[in-house]
């Protein structure tokens, strides 16, 4: 048996290693491509490499605040290029980076095309085979993907059951229409609205319904694509505010979509807050019950796209089911048990730092109506 070592001890990529095995790392390294780590990634400006098995070039990227699920992998294809036509067992969602392209899907009833640009949203349904276009013969595209396949390739260690499954999901496919960006919205109740669809034009657009729990004169909306578990949300700041601080599981992704602004981030008790700057491009995960606030510095409203495991349609897990049930963990305080700490409740130094940014910004702050004098 061979033993590799480091100064920290044995290494965890040791083949011959019996315990701690990762199957999913082990993956990863094996691709070929850039793989990134960090709290929050510039997806515009990380180096990609050609991704043989994706007919792309491509980046792996790890996020400090990942989970056991969801992966957040780069995708860019040159100009004129395609990915390779594919199906795959997990469930994706693609979020636009830059660039204008197309894609195809194929269904049992037929196949469906739609066109992309900067800031669509699309997810593509469970196996369905699939491809990739860039529509520019100058400029190369980049998709910002989100998907289940950590826990699969774990769970099976089998790439042929990944991308090679002969299983069918008719019902997962979504109406004809979905693919050209016509869904149905279900009213449900504040934080749980539905609208769903396989396709948003443009999520910097569109509109988002009403949500003051979590912060002053801010909108959401939870988007259910191609009936998928991968929770979905995008939520909104409007000028001159920013959002209550609060704290959950990991695996939440984040993609700013527009505006710009920043994120403290603190375990409780912690003397100060760890920072990561965002506007569209950037993409950050809050690790599990890391405290995290959002911050808008811009002159106009700063909006996100939320991804997680689990829906507000489908939880999947225990911990979703409480936090989104009517009662769920937001209706609480931190300090009864929680997950949100109220404006009043704030450290001071948090709102002295943001004004202090918007003065810097020159943006005329609009907190005072939330903000206890
Ligand atoms: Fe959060």
């Amino acid at each position: 048996m061979s033993t590799e070592t480091t100064p920290d001890g044995p290494t965890l990529r040791d083949a011959e290693r019996k315990f701690l095995l990762d199957p999913y790392l082990d993956w990863a390294e094996g691709e070929g491509v850039p793989i990134h780590e960090d709290f929050a990634l510039d997806m515009l400006a990380l180096e990609t490499s050609p991704w043989d098995r994706f007919g792309l070039n491509g980046a792996i990227c790890h996020l400090k605040g990942r989970d056991d699920f969801l992966a957040s992998l780069l995708y860019e294809l040159p100009p004129g290029g395609a990915s390779a036509p594919m199906a795959h067992i997990y469930e994706e969602v693609i979020y636009v980076l830059e660039g204008h392209g197309s894609t195809t899907v194929e269904t049992p009833e037929g196949t469906h095309s739609f066109e992309w640009g900067p800031k669509s949203l699309f997810a593509i349904p469970l196996n369905a085979r699939y491809r990739h276009f860039n529509g520019s013969g100058r400029e190369p595209a980049r998709l910002g993907a989100t998907n289940n396949m950590i826990y699969l390739i774990n769970l099976f260690r089998d790439p042929a059951f990944i991308w090679d499954n002969p299983a069918r999901f008719p019902d997962r496919m979504g109406a004809a229409d979905y693919f050209a960006g016509e869904g149905e919205f279900y009213d449900v109740l504040q934080g749980r609205h539905q609208w769903e669809t396989n396709f948003v034009s443009d999520l910097s657009g569109f509109e988002l319904k009403a949500m003051p729990t979590r912060g002053a004169g801010g909108t959401s909306l939870r988007f259910i694509l191609a009936d998928g578990s991968i929770g979905c949300h995008c939520s909104e700041m409007p000028p001159g505010t920013y959002k209550k601080g609060h704290r959950h599981m990991n695996g939440v992704v984040i993609f700013a979509v527009t505006g710009r602004g920043y994120s403290l981030l603190w375990y409780e008790g912690d003397e100060d807050y760890h920072r990561a700057d965002w506007r569209h491009g950037v993409v950050y995960s809050p690790p599990d019950q890391m405290f995290h606030q959002h911050f808008n510095l811009s002159q106009d409203a700063s909006r996100y796209l939320a991804l997680q495991m689990g829906s507000v349609r489908y939880p999947m897990t225990q911990g979703k089911k409480d936090i989104w049930a009517p009662d769920g963990m937001f209706a609480k305080k931190a300090d009864e048990g929680g997950m949100q700490i109220e404006y009043e409740d704030q450290d001071p130094r948090i709102h002295a730092l943001w004004l202090d940014e918007m003065k810097a910004a020159g943006v005329d702050p609009k907190m005072d109506a939330f903000i206890p004098g």
